[in-house]
């Protein structure tokens, strides 16, 4: 693992894109697994200035995104496709049909999961996955208990998250209590990780990185990952 501890925001959005921005230089038509909540989206601001400044092509990229909310449509502004195509798809030229989210929408939500990580399969698995943390360890909507092997899958989500989530909606009665997430399983076999944590996350970041590895703390599972470089502005060690 390699941990770069940063003194600001923007360093970490500038640390991040030169990444991403590497790995499209490298291969083109690559896959990447994104994120959203707050703290990637500066990263997609440095991304999107790349692209205008013409050092960055999205146009061979393929995108899939961690997870949805159950119930909400892409037209929904809460959505998370609302929020990647406001941040980066309709900033940049990745054509939209490269890009992926699980249909928080769908009918039956299970074959909609099947279908997910059908894609990421025969995408050929993601290069790059970027992921943020909630502050219970959370990795995308894997909650605490998650197995390591989990697909995509639907899950209910705990109080915090709602809690920590309700920032993004008008009332917290409006949060959706369901998601559909990748799971583990995929998120740890991409090629790549790159954790984006604030300073807000020190003590959680410091249990996932250095404490125990169990499914009480999902993003410590990423200490089972062979190539994972975190970027944050606490202090971790
Ligand atoms: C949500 C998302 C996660 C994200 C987390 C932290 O729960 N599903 O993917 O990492 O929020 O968000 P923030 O960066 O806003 O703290």
């Amino acid at each position: 693992m390699k941990l770069l501890q940063v003194k600001d925001s923007e360093t970490m959005a500038r640390r991040a894109a030169d990444l991403i921005g590497a790995q499209l230089l490298l291969k083109p038509r690559c896959v990447l697994g994104l994120a959203t909540g707050s703290t990637p989206i500066e990263t997609y601001a440095e991304l999107v200035r790349r692209f205008r400044e013409g050092a960055l092509d999205f146009s061979k990229v393929t995108t899939v995104n961690l997870d949805e909310y159950c119930g909400l449509t892409g037209e929904n502004p809460q959505s998370y496709r609302y929020f990647m195509q406001q941040h980066l798809f309709g900033q940049v030229n990745i054509p939209p049909e490269n890009t992926h989210l699980p249909n928080g929408a769908a009918a039956d939500p299970a074959a909609e999961c099947a279908r997910y990580d059908q894609l990421i399969e025969e995408l050929g698995g993601v290069d790059l996955q970027l992921l943020g943390i909630g502050h219970n360890g959370h990795i995308g909507f894997n909650e605490p208990d998650t197995a390591f092997t989990a697909p995509t899958h639907q899950v209910q989500l705990k109080e915090g998250t709602i809690q920590a989530n309700a920032r993004f909606f008008s009332s917290i009665e409006e949060v959706p209590k369901a998601a559909l997430t990748m799971g583990m399983s995929a998120i740890l076999r991409a090629r790549k990780v790159l954790l984006l944590a604030g300073s807000d996350k020190a003590g959680i970041l410091r249990a996932a990185l250095y404490g125990p590895v169990t499914p009480q703390v999902p993003a410590s599972l990423l200490q089972l990952h062979p190539d994972v470089t975190v970027i944050t502005t606490g202090a971790v060690q």
